[in-house]
């Protein structure tokens, strides 16, 4: 059985994760997306863990082969507790690259036996991020067909709820 993570923070999950892990998901078994708790990420995450999880888990309904799981130790530590031997990454622009090598690296340090592989987001999607995605959203801005309709009305509610 060969098992992938897909790991990322996800506050929201946005349609390039989605093609990352469909794409992922044709290549493995099974593929695990794991959903860093990231408390410390950008002043914490907009969506609980909990949230973030559901609106993946409802997103990939359609995909036998992927179940998704939040996590709160090492990734590396998540992948030998999944007997995932692969670690995927979605690369978007030459800005991704730098803390993606640094991240390959120290993971390789600490576990060379997890192989982190990368898959290039398609031109698309190629400039849309989470964070682009909660700052068009917080002015009001349109996010349809950039994340799952679920996402676009929790952001809706949740930033409308900060006013
Ligand atoms: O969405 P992101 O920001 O790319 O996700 C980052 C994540 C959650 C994959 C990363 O922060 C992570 O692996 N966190 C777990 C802690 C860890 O293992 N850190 C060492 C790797 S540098």
């Amino acid at each position: 059985m060969r098992r992938a993570l897909c790991p990322g923070t996800f506050d929201p999950v946005t349609s390039g994760h989605l093609d990352i892990i469909e794409r992922s998901a044709s290549l493995f078994d099974e593929v695990v997306v794991a959903v860093g708790l990231s408390p410390d990420k950008g002043g914490g995450p907009l969506f609980s863990v909990d949230e973030r999880v559901g609106f993946i888990t409802s997103a990939v309904k359609h995909l036998t082969n992927v179940v998704v799981r939040p996590f709160d130790t090492l990734l590396v530590e998540f992948a030998q507790m999944n007997d995932a031997h692969v670690i995927i990454k979605g690369l978007r622009a030459v800005t991704d690259f730098e803390r993606e090598f640094q991240m390959a690296q120290l993971n390789y340090r600490l576990d060379a036996d997890i192989e982190t592989m990368f898959i290039m987001s398609i031109p698309e999607y190629a400039y849309l991020s989470s964070s682009a995605v909660k700052e068009i959203a917080r002015h009001g801005g349109s996010v349809r067909g950039l994340v799952p309709d679920a996402v676009c009305e929790a952001l809706a509610a949740r930033l409308n709820q900060s006013h």
